[in-house]
């Protein structure tokens, strides 16, 4: 395990090792990246679980090649037909297995109000973590989260020449801000992996991935998924508008818990620096993107409906497996941390 910075700018110099199978397809997969390109592999099938870990995994482990890949993969992997089959397969199980939870919507202005309105009194993560989250509880939220915020704001990158005018501008200056806004040690992917590390977590890219759960996973997955395919845009737009409202009230929560807990700058400068960014992210994202686009693109409102709603359907499902394993006492990751003191 890395207990040292990485150095400005970067996440740590590592290639990840490639993740440990939890099922036949992930195995197939794995298995397939460690030999070379063109050897032939499994289709998906429909009988699998469109949220579980075997599935999960093997979807993610596709996706990374298009990020920073693996230790020992060939890169010709990335673009391989056999690869790319067996993908579409995985995709075609999760995104239908997504959209029958979601059903169908046009009101773009309704779905992202809903995201709004916050039960009273409030009962998610960001709540508990505030109110009476436990030291360990923070670093295994910290510890599901370092998949995506490693490489916050990547998977949103790829939609970037799908779009134009003012939906592009306008999306180009949020990611400007996640990006760090041309300084390396304020990336929000730094930011995170700072916060690891003074929490006594490994800082390293997908350094604590295989502890994760599917929950976590498939977050991300839905992400690279929406911005992989260019059909798909009007969904990462979505799912970009409905992350950036939801962020900064609960980045707030986090702070306070933080705070209560004995936690100083080095744990909540990343929370912090959402509470106020992503407060004008939310604004720029639903009048500059997701109006332009819908101006240029009416059709594509049942899609931006699709990337919000299954935004929040994947993320209820990640609350409800942490609260859950939570209030019974158990460790919400597939091996518990080893005990550490206290936030820096
Ligand atoms: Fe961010
Ligand atoms: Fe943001």
């Amino acid at each position: 395990m890395s207990t040292s910075a990485p150095p400005a700018g970067d996440i740590g110099t590592n290639t990840p090792a490639l993740p440990t199978p939890r099922g036949p397809l992930s195995d197939a997969v794995v298995t397939a990246l460690a030999g070379s390109p063109g050897a032939p592999l499994p289709p998906a099938g429909r009988d699998v679980d469109p949220f579980g870990e075997d599935l999960t995994i093997a979807l993610h482990t596709c996706y990374e090649l298009h990020y920073r890949s693996f230790r020992h993969v060939d890169p010709l992997w990335e673009w391989d037909p056999e690869l790319l089959r067996l993908r579409a397969g995985l995709e075609a199980v999760f995104l239908d297995a997504v959209r029958a939870e979601v059903g169908d919507g046009t009101d773009v202005a309704a779905v992202l109000d809903e995201l709004l309105v916050e039960p009273v009194p409030g009962n998610g993560v960001s709540h508990h973590l505030r109110d009476a989250g436990e030291w360990w509880q923070v670093r295994e939220y910290l510890v599901h989260r370092s998949v995506y915020h490693l490489k916050e704001a990547d998977p949103h990158a790829w939609v970037i020449p799908r779009l134009q005018g003012q939906a592009k501008a306008a999306l180009v200056a949020v990611e400007f801000d996640e990006f760090g806004g041309g300084h390396g040690e304020r990336m929000h992917s730094r930011l995170f992996a700072d916060l690891l590390v003074a929490s006594g977590l490994d800082g390293g890219y997908l350094g604590h991935f295989d502890d994760v759960p599917a929950p976590a996973v498939a977050v991300v997955n839905l992400m690279s998924l929406f911005g992989l395919h260019r059909r798909l845009r009007g969904a990462m737009v979505g799912h970009f508008a409905a992350a950036e409202i939801t962020t900064a009230p609960s980045a707030h929560r986090i702070t306070q818990g933080l705070l209560r807990l004995g936690g100083g700058p080095a744990s909540t400068l990343f929370f912090t620096e959402h509470v106020e960014a992503d407060a004008v992210h939310e604004q720029v994202l639903r009048r500059d993107v997701i109006g332009d686009l819908l101006a240029r693109e009416p059709d594509l409102a049942p899609d931006v409906v699709l990337g919000v709603r299954a935004t929040n359907l994947l993320e209820t499902r990640l609350a409800d497996h942490l609260l859950e394993c939570w209030h019974a006492g158990r460790s919400s990751l597939r091996r518990p941390l080893p005990p550490h003191p206290g936030p820096a």
